[in-house]
């Protein structure tokens, strides 16, 4: 098969009403995006994605009111959560109503939905009448792609369409939450921080899904075909790894030791503005796997707000802490 990239919305919007599977970009990441109410295109994702049936996928809406046809009962915090953040970075799991097929959820009764922020995604959900399915538009467990061609190296002859939205402002997954009475529980650190979600409850509890068949919550998950070394103290770390090639992502300012010892230093963010370097965190890993490197050294963040997020994902993708 043919993938073609373009930014001809309508094209997209032809694809989708024809059933087809394609990549869509978001503020995010990129999604293989399907119609939600057809169950044999929502198969398609899973197996084009090679993704286990067992791991649910996320609906993507136009708006609050699509949001609310299918689900069952939205509460109140959740409508809160909403006028602040959508759309936008934020998913919430909400009980799904029978427009949902127990396909796409897994099994589950409940439904993971978000309103994207991205201009051409609104248009483009704007001319369907029905909503998306859009994991992630990668192989399972590979790095997300951040920009259209990120996702032709991950899916190259298996979609016929990728919708090029450039890169994704935000650079990271949506954070997933569940509302339970005032409290937030939540499932998946993203774009969202933890400090802004304390903004709308007291109660902002970390429930990260560890163990269970939910991918975003596996270890060795977000990973580059490259081990990756999480590092706490870089000259330290680099000492190991004399005699291989070496990329190191860094953050703050590089000292002359880092630069004589490593291969490649790929900086997420000159500034060390932490916003960027989420932009920047997924395209590294993308850029180290294709360079002449035989490691990947990354420098943990400190652990709040978009940080703790980065660092999340830094431990996924690692094989080795040192
Ligand atoms: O930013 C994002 O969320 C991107 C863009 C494309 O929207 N999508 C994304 O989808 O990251 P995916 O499928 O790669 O990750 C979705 C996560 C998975 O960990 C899945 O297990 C979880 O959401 N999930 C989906 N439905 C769920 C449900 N009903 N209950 C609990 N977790 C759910
Ligand atoms: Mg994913």
């Amino acid at each position: 098969m043919l993938t073609r990239i373009s930014k001809d919305i309508d094209k997209a919007a032809e694809l989708l009403m024809k059933n087809e599977v394609i990549a869509i970009p978001t503020e995010t990441v990129y999604g293989l995006a399907g119609n939600a109410y057809n169950v044999v295109t929502v198969n398609e994702i899973f197996r084009i994605k090679e993704r286990p049936q067992t791991n649910p996928l996320i609906l993507h809406v136009k708006d609050i009111d699509q949001l609310k046809e299918n689900t069952l009962e939205v509460p109140e915090l959740v409508c809160k959560l909403a006028d602040r953040f959508c759309p936008g970075p934020l998913t919430f799991v909400l009980p799904r109503s029978s427009t949902i097929s127990p396909t796409v959820t897994a099994g589950s009764q409940e439904v993971a939905i978000r309103i994207p922020d991205h201009k051409m995604t609104r248009q483009l959900l704007g001319l369907l009448d029905f909503p998306l399915v859009a994991p992630s538009a990668n192989k399972y467990k590979s790095v997300s792609p951040t920009s259209a061609r990120h996702v032709l190296n991950q899916l190259s002859g298996k979609i016929p369409y990728i919708l090029d939205g450039g890169r994704s402002s935000a650079g990271l997954e949506s954070t997933i939450i569940r509302v339970v009475n005032d409290e937030i529980n939540v499932l998946r650190l993203g774009a969202v921080t933890i400090e802004e979600l304390k903004g709308f409850s007291k109660k902002v509890l970390l429930n990260i899904i560890d163990q269970v068949s939910f991918p975003g919550s596996h270890k060795k998950h977000y990973s580059p075909k490259k081990p990756v070394v999480l590092s706490t103290n870089i000259d330290e770390t680099l000492k190991h790894f004399s005699k291989q090639k070496v990329a190191v992502l860094t953050f703050k300012k590089l000292n002359q030791y880092i630069k004589e010892e490593a291969t490649i230093v790929i900086d997420l963010s000159e500034k060390g503005d932490i916003t960027e370097a989420a932009q920047n965190l997924y395209q590294a890993f993308y850029l180290a796997d294709e360079l002449d490197v035989d490691v990947i050294i990354a420098e943990k963040f400190s652990n709040t707000g978009l940080g703790r997020t980065l660092n999340d994902r830094l431990e996924r993708a690692a094989s080795t802490l040192v």
